[in-house]
């Protein structure tokens, strides 16, 4: 593996397509990564927490091709979701699926770019995290 494809110390990973996800990423202040349709094949060597918003399936495939990738989905710690409550059951489908699919919990759920609670809620989340509880 070479060092470049090594990220050491990220702890937020995440999708986004119209930049709502990538707004409440850059509002949390902690390092991340974004997951693109160029380069999902990269491995994080710290255990991270995904941002997904929610698209159809073929949308976010990259998102699964990160996930699979080496060994991404043992340090993923959870996945935190996005969307539109307008979309009422279909409200943050795609986190959903992802932690059924690859049995991992859902840490928190939020709209668009997130409220301040949000930032708040998940600062909290992802610290608890970094403490092994
Ligand atoms: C074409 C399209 C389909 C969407 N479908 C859903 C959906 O089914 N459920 C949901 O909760 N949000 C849905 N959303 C809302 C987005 O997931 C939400 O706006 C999110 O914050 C976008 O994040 P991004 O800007 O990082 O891509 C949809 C948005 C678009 C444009």
């Amino acid at each position: 593996m070479s060092l470049e494809s090594l990220l050491l110390n990220v702890k937020l990973v995440y999708f986004s397509i119209t930049g709502q996800t990538k707004r409440f990423v850059q509002k949390l202040g902690l390092a991340n990564k974004e997951i693109t349709e160029a380069n999902p094949f990269f491995t994080l060597k710290e255990p991270f927490v995904l941002l997904v918003p929610t698209y159809d399936e073929e949308t976010t495939s990259v998102v699964n091709d990160f996930l699979e990738y080496q060994n991404n989905l043992q340090n993923c710690r959870g996945v935190i979701g996005s969307g539109n409550r307008n979309f009422a059951e279909k409200f943050i489908y795609t986190a959903k699926d992802l932690c059924l699919d690859y049995h991992l919990p859902l840490l928190y759920a939020y709209e668009f770019n997130g409220t301040q609670e949000d930032v708040s809620k998940v600062k909290e989340i992802v610290e608890r995290l970094d403490h092994g509880n």
